[in-house]
């Protein structure tokens, strides 16, 4: 009996015909609840999109709103056969150091003199080359300046397409990662790359050359004003020329930038201006 009664009871709950409730509540009643959340719902998504409205016009579609402040550039060095920095190879074996070859022609197609005519222009060395924007005007495309790969003269791989890596002398690339309004080198003096080897390899490294005469970044590559502002921008390079490098050992290198205002290898960054990497020659003769 009780048991009729309670299913009654929830019969009577779902659909009362007496009072027209359903699930306790009446049409209107139902009919505003839902009225209620549509209203809300439309209300939130409203309130979304005039945030992300105003959010997006206050972004620059030329500079990134925020930037790591302490951006120290890292250094990178080409040829890169893999992850790992080493170079080594086997003076006799050709088919050991295509690989680097291949890779620096690849790399330095892109500076091709007539590449680079075409692209950019013939700036004023020694200075920054700034275009900035006045106020509202944006000043773009901007423009970029060139670096010829005759720069690299010996490591340019255009008198000598192996770089040197037949005579046991090669030439070794290093790029400073692009880091957006940087101007590095204060006071009229432009950033330089030198290298030396670790302390117990010191004896081994032999004598270097660098293209770019002292290994400069000249101050007209500077600042940098990111992909889309800057579309052509050609990164400056400096070649290191090992001249007399001991073969059959292990040479561990070490290259660093110097500049005033570009801080080496702080606590947090280990890698900030310097690069290192394995050397090895080997020749059974
Ligand atoms: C750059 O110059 C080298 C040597 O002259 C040539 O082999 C190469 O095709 C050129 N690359 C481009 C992209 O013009
Ligand atoms: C780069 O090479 C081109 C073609 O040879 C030349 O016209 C231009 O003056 C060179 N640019 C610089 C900055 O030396
Ligand atoms: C970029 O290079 C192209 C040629 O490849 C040239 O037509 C264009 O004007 C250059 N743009 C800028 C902003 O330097
Ligand atoms: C290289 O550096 C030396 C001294 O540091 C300076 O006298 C010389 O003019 C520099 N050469 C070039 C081409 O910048
Ligand atoms: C090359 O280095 C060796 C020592 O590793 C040295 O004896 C020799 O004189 C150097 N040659 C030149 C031309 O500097």
């Amino acid at each position: 009996m009780a048991k009729d009664g309670e299913k009654g009871e929830w019969k009577e709950f779902i659909w009362n015909p007496r009072t027209r409730e359903f699930l306790g509540r009446t049409g209107s009643s139902w009919g505003l609840i839902l009225l209620f959340y549509l209203v809300f719902y439309i209300f939130l998504a409203g309130l979304f999109a005039l945030t992300m409205y105003v959010m997006l016009q206050t972004l620059d579609d030329h500079k990134p709103t925020w930037q790591d402040r302490l951006a120290t550039p890292g250094m990178v060095i080409r040829p890169k056969a893999d992850d790992t920095f080493e170079i080594i190879y086997d003076l006799e074996k050709t088919e050991t150091w295509d690989m680097y070859t291949e890779a620096l022609n690849k790399f330095l197609d892109p500076y091709n003199n007539s590449v680079q005519a075409q692209k950019n222009d013939e700036c004023v060395p020694d200075q920054y080359f700034k275009q900035e924007d006045s106020g509202e005007v944006k000043n773009n495309p901007k423009r970029s300046c060139q670096f010829n790969r005759t720069i690299l003269e010996d490591c340019s791989g255009l008198n000598d397409p192996l770089y040197g890596y037949q005579h046991g002398k090669p030439c070794i690339i290093i790029k400073l990662n692009r880091v957006i309004g940087m101007l590095p080198g204060k006071s009229g003096v432009a950033p330089y790359v030198t290298c030396g080897a670790k302390k117990e390899d010191s004896e081994k490294i032999g004598e270097l050359v660098y293209f770019p005469p002292n290994g400069t970044f000249n101050l007209m590559y500077y600042p940098y004003y990111g992909k889309k502002a800057q579309v052509n921008y050609s990164q400056p390079l400096v070649a290191i020329k090992f001249l007399n490098i001991t073969q059959n050992e292990d040479v561990n290198v070490e290259c660093k930038i110097n500049a005033e205002n570009i801080p080496i290898a702080s606590e947090r960054d280990k890698f900030a201006g310097r690069v290192s990497f394995k050397l090895r020659i080997n020749n059974k003769n």
